[in-house]
């Protein structure tokens, strides 16, 4: 499928926008009226056509933009991507895994082609088009996971896998929900779930932990999370907090619908086949509550989902301040109707 990019962007005049046909391929979290956390993990394989499961790594209209924002966010803080020198194998493993699947899915746009160890690499919408030896870092402009990381949307850690543990001792993280992979680096999957609320007592990361050391290769899986951004910004990080927290003080009735954005995480997991590695990919999709509501079923259930939200989680994703003004901005969009189990 050919994708017409949009040139748009997530800081300063924030002209990001979603597509009508975007708008309807929006991968909406809630199933229920309610939300709380569980281990909501399911086989990462292909959905529907027209829907963000379709290709397992999803490409769309906002790509070529999302990559200059990275570009921009790595230019003035390059410690967004961060790799420890035993992660090396798991860089190439993670080149592979995207270039292929973009390569496959995407042919139209992205190129791989293989002769030995020596690989061409064409990415038409990026106008790239490299030539390098598999396993040699020296022949990339970047370090392998940076190379290709630069080139797809979402955010990205490399957890390594031992002591029957997780450790976050890579990443490309630049698209952030207020946590930093500076400060979290070489920490184990228990340390960096720490500030999470309630779900360490309902026993959600025990459960999961369990779950990924186990994960086996050629079968991924994902879950779907999700939070609230004012304005579509991609870079909500610790380290830019000075920029982006004081947008909270500027939503009010009349702008709530523009201003407030719906940003849900389409979380993949991937054992690496080199490395024994684990691949998380975190793509962000955000949607303001304008668009949303052009989905009748969406605009009933999210100040359903909202007004029930225990004030831990509203708290923790920054909701407390303007969950009050969604509500009663989406008031009028909930008619009392039933709302049937699923999306
Ligand atoms: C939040 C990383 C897997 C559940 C987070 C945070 C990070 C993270 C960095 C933010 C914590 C903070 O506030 O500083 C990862 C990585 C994973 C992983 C690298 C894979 C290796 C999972 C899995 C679950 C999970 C499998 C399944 C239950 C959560 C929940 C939150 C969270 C519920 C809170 C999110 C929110 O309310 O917005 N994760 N996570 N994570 N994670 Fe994970």
């Amino acid at each position: 499928m050919t994708i017409t990019f949009r040139s748009e962007t997530f800081r300063d005049d924030f002209t990001f926008r979603n597509s009508l046909y975007n708008i309807k391929r929006f991968p909406f979290p809630f199933d229920r009226d309610e939300y709380m956390y569980s281990v909501n993990m399911e086989p990462h394989i292909r959905g529907k056509a027209d829907s963000v499961f379709e290709n397992l790594i999803d490409v769309d209209e906002h790509y070529v933009a999302e990559m200059q924002d990275r570009a921009l966010v790595l230019k003035e803080d390059p410690l967004r991507c961060q790799a420890l020198p035993h992660m090396m194998t798991a860089q190439w493993d993670v080149l592979e895994l995207l270039m292929e699947h973009q390569a496959q899915d995407y042919p139209e746009h992205f190129t791989l082609e293989k002769n030995g160890d020596r690989w061409r690499w064409v990415n038409r919408p990026m106008g790239i088009d490299d030539t390098f030896t598999f396993g040699d870092a020296a022949t990339l402009p970047y370090p392998p996971m940076e190379y290709i990381t630069r080139q797809a949307q979402g955010d990205f850690c490399i957890v390594d896998q031992r002591d029957n543990n997780l450790w976050m001792d890579a990443g490309m993280v630049t698209t952030q929900a207020d946590w930093s992979l500076d400060f979290d680096i070489g920490m184990n999957f228990m340390e960096w779930h720490g500030p999470v609320p309630l779900a360490h007592q309902i026993g959600v990361f025990d459960r999961a932990l369990k779950f990924l050391l186990n994960l086996q290769q050629g079968k991924p899986t994902r879950r779907l999370n999700w939070t609230m951004t004012v304005n579509p910004r991609l870079d909500t990080s610790p380290e830019n907090y000075h920029k982006w927290g004081p947008d909270r003080t500027t939503v009010t009735p009349e702008n709530v619908g523009d201003k407030m954005h719906l940003r849900v995480e389409l979380q993949s997991l991937w054992r690496l086949p080199r490395s024994n590695a684990i691949l998380f990919v975190i793509r962000c999709y955000l949607i303001s509550l304008s668009e949303l509501v052009t989905v009748p079923k969406w605009g009933r259930r999210l100040p359903r989902v909202l007004k029930s939200l225990p004030p831990e989680i509203a708290d923790y994703k920054g909701l407390t301040r303007n969950r009050p003004i969604m509500i009663d901005w989406l008031a009028k969009y909930d008619d009392g109707a039933p709302t049937s189990a699923g999306i």
